[in-house]
């Protein structure tokens, strides 16, 4: 079959509320590990080779299309929720061509190569309709597929079965391919003479058996009928994406010390013979490098490791790179813009905003730096700070070269740049300046007066009177 052959479109189920969410929030925009629902099975069918989405909307209608149409889908309005042959109705497939692949928004666990293995037995069996299912142990509230020498002949819903029928296993993940001219002859014979009164669209199948148009099925894994109604599987959903995006991780030769509690979005990427150790948060587009160890506890977002780097327990990484080789924390916050060089070292209680350390460069503890550019070598000392926030509320730069040795609890009144291979005292506030290979101090002369003996509070006002006009 050409590849042309092979085209399809997709519709997708989405106007539903989602009441036993109990959540204000449209249900397929609730993020299973990090991305929205709707996201998930928008992109993975996308990623599969659909020519074109079309997403049914109701509840939440403009929530919903924020998500969904950056991403090149196109919504489509369910105006009242009358049932799931009704949506399909919504999304107009009279102005569609050749076969269409619909399923439900809240079936989140659903993959790019499930979808191709779906519409590749769909075309290879040159086939007009073909019924995804999948057997679950306790098939629940799901609509039960009933078969008549081994043929499909029906779904029924849970709340129309018989107990016979809810004992069968094999259940209709609602997922369905079929020709669009045999959808749209089908379609509107479709009624609501159900328990719920709704126009359910597993009755196609009926309709179409009482035409001997055969329907065949797919059977596919578990995940693909996992179906999202509540806040308890939403959670679980959730746990299985970082559970799969772990195993995928320890597959390509990263050690992970307890997969259950490392949590690893889908974006995230890490070298072989890096170690995670519990209770580590990867987020969004990051990559780790080769021979890391992420120590327990960290968040790392949007940021890029390099190789053998060292992050500590409890440190924050947020958009931000970390060069080869460099250590950061305990308890450190690399915050937006961070750029930390090879071989560095930021210790603990230190916080880094939109500033760059060259190589080698160290800042070992308690100390913030913000908006600052820090040459190689350069060691920064405990407690320093750049005041890099002025009262016209503008944010100004500190710059300081290399080789600098900075002493303790400095403060940098920005804008301020600093030679290389300069000195600066401890305690100083360095408000101007300082020249390369310059020694720089800017603090109070330490005052020591012999024999001290304490004064009453009358003396003590004397003196300090004194004091002043000396000083
Ligand atoms: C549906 C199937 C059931 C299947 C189950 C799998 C029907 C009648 N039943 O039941 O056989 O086992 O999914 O999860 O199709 N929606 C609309 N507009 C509506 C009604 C629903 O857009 O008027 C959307 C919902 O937002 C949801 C999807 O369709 O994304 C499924 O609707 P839901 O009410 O959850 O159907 P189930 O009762 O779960
Ligand atoms: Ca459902």
């Amino acid at each position: 079959m050409s590849k042309k052959e092979k085209n399809f479109s997709v519709i997708i189920l989405a106007a539903g509320q989602g009441t036993r969410m109990k959540s204000p929030l449209p249900k397929v925009l609730h993020p299973v590990a990090g991305r929205p629902m709707i996201e998930r099975i928008v992109s993975a069918v996308q990623k599969a080779g659909a020519e074109e989405v079309r997403v049914v909307v109701g509840h939440g209608e403009n929530l919903v299309r924020q998500v969904v149409e950056p991403l090149g889908a196109t919504c489509l309005k369910q105006e009242k929720q009358l049932g799931t042959a009704d949506a399909v109705k919504a999304a107009q497939p009279e102005s569609m061509r050749g076969t269409v692949l619909i399923l439900s928004g809240d079936h989140p666990l659903i993959t790019t190569e499930d979808v191709q293995k779906i519409m590749e037995s769909h075309f290879d069996g040159k086939r007009k309709f073909s019924l995804v299912t999948v057997t679950l142990d306790n098939p629940g509230q799901y609509g039960r597929v009933v078969r008549h020498k081994g043929f499909i002949q029906a779904i029924v819903e849970a709340k129309d079965a018989s107990s016979e029928t809810l004992k069968i296993k094999e259940v209709n993940p609602s997922i369905y391919v079929l020709d669009v001219d045999l959808l749209n002859a089908y379609l509107p014979k479709i009624d609501n003479h159900n328990a719920q009164q709704e126009f359910y669209f597993t009755d196609m199948v009926s309709l179409c058996r009482e035409d001997n148009i055969e329907v065949e099925a797919i059977r596919a894994p578990e995940h693909v009928g996992f179906g999202v109604n509540t806040q308890r599987e939403l959670a679980e959903a959730t746990q299985r994406v970082f559970r799969r995006n772990a195993n995928r991780l320890m597959d390509e030769g990263v050690v992970i010390i307890d997969p259950s509690s490392t949590y690893i979005e889908d974006s995230v990427s890490v070298g072989k013979a890096s170690v995670i150790y519990p209770g580590s948060y990867l987020l969004g587009q990051t990559q780790i490098g080769s021979f890391c160890v992420i120590e327990p506890n960290c968040f790392i977002a949007r940021s890029r490791i390099g190789d053998s780097v060292q992050i500590k327990a409890g440190s924050y990484v947020e958009s931000s790179q970390i060069l080869d080789k460099a250590k950061v924390g305990p308890y450190a916050r690399i915050r937006g813009g961070g750029q930390i060089g090879e071989e560095c070292e930021i210790g603990n209680f230190v916080e880094v905003k939109n500033s760059s350390f060259g190589k080698k460069s160290k800042a070992k503890h308690l100390a913030y730096l913000g908006d600052a550019e820090v040459g190689e070598e350069t060691n920064v000392g405990c407690g320093v700070i750049t005041c890099n926030y002025a009262v016209d509320r503008k944010k100004y730069v500190t710059k300081i070269g290399k080789g600098v040795f900075v002493g303790s609890d400095v403060q940098f009144v920005a804008p301020v740049s600093i030679g290389d291979e300069a000195i600066i005292g401890s305690g100083s506030t360095i408000t101007k300046d300082v020249p390369a290979k310059a020694l720089a101090i800017a603090r109070g002369r330490q005052f020591i007066k012999e024999n001290y003996q304490p004064q009453s509070p009358q003396q003590s006002e004397e003196e300090k009177s004194k004091e002043s006009k000396e000083g």
